[in-house]
């Protein structure tokens, strides 16, 4: 799929680090500790594209989805939404606004919806809300609409039935055209397809490019599972332990991924034409929860091809060919040893 050209960037994201306070430590004297969840990560995202966040549990994709979305404050960098930065972004009338424009999808279609509502009401709640209409003929045509946009047919018996009496498809269905309700340009997906039956999850990855294609949509699509970034992304971010490891257009990633941590997820990826199972993200050893992380790649412990340096110095992101980014000493990147202040790193994707 065509990746659209640098000037239609919707959002661009430099530096994006969020830290959670964990206590304080004993060994270092009382001194506070935070969990770095993501730590001075850059990317952009064009318009009409699907960007992939690929990473196991704890790399810190959906922290990244948080923070874009507003649900949580970041602990540095910005994140230029039609050049305004929405990290600092104060205010409900602003919020809102924002919020129309950058919607979230996520995982549990059951955990966000009201189980004693119908459909009608998530989708009405989101169109008075923003669009401030009133309830009436207008506003039960457009919600027919959507339902029809997102394959919930016919409209009038989906309209009037509970989350419980649909199937788990229909329900993340239900969560797009609730999204889709404010018209936005961006939606964060969290992992919109982890928690449905095999056998439906084409429809909703078919569903999410159809609505690229006819509504310009962009998307963050954050998963676990490669092969489906694979099937739907333009570009994939491959994220370990909070930091950016490797972003590259996604068939370019796939036929010759250039990290270790890359290159040991896709041995566990089947080939296009074998047959398509389900790939979680997944490489030997444990994924560290970084806390009051010390110098050195954060992969250091679990890597095939680690150095001395690599244990004592961290690489900084390095573009080694277009539009291709890898945090890694095999590529003659700079170190970023001495570097505190995140957002100072390359532009990286
Ligand atoms: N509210 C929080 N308070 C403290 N630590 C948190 C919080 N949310 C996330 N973390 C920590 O931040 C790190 C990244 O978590 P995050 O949920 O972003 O990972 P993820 O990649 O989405 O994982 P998964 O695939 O399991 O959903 C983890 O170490 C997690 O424990
Ligand atoms: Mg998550």
């Amino acid at each position: 799929m065509a990746v659209a050209e640098q000037s239609s960037v919707v959002m661009d994201v430099q530096g994006l680090t969020k830290h959670f306070p964990a206590g304080r430590s004993s060994l270092l004297g009382g001194e506070r500790r935070f969990v770095h969840a993501v730590d001075d990560v850059s990317f952009s995202l064009h318009r009409g594209e699907i960007l992939g966040l690929v990473g196991e549990s704890g790399s810190g994709k959906s922290t990244i989805a948080r923070v874009l979305s507003g649900l949580y404050p970041a602990t540095a960098g910005q994140a230029l939404f039609h050049g305004q930065d929405v990290l600092k972004l104060r205010g409900r009338r602003r919020m809102l606004g924002y919020r129309s424009r950058v919607q979230m999808v996520f995982q549990d279609p059951f955990g966000s919806l009201n189980p004693v509502k119908t459909v009608a009401y998530h989708i009405e709640r989101p169109l008075l809300i923003h669009h401030r209409t009133k309830r009436g003929s207008a506003t039960r045509e457009r919600l027919y609409e959507l339902l029809r946009t997102v394959g919930l047919t016919p409209p009038e018996d989906v309209a009037a039935k509970l989350p419980n009496q649909l199937s788990g498809g229909q329900r993340q269905r239900v969560s797009f055209a609730r999204a889709l309700a404010v018209n936005p340009e961006v939606i964060l997906a969290d992992e919109p397809i982890s928690m449905l039956d095999v056998s439906i999850r084409m429809g909703i990855l078919n569903l999410m490019g159809r609505l690229r294609q006819e509504q310009g949509l962009s998307y963050l699509y954050i998963t676990h599972d490669l092969a489906s970034a694979r099937y739907l992304c333009d570009r994939i971010i491959v994220l370990y332990a909070g930091h950016l490891m490797e972003s590259a257009p996604a068939e370019e990633l796939m036929r010759e991924p250039l990290h270790p941590y890359t290159r040991l997820l896709l041995t566990a990826v089947p080939k296009p034409r074998q047959r398509q199972g389900r790939v979680r993200v997944e490489a030997r050893g444990e994924i560290p929860t970084v806390v009051s992380p010390q110098p050195g790649c954060r992969f250091a412990n679990r890597c095939p091809n680690v150095m001395d340096r690599c244990r004592v110095e961290t690489p900084g992101v390095a573009e080694v060919r277009p539009r291709h980014f890898v945090r890694c000493f095999l590529y003659d990147v700079p170190s970023v040893e001495g570097r505190s202040a995140p957002g100072t790193g390359v532009g990286n994707g």
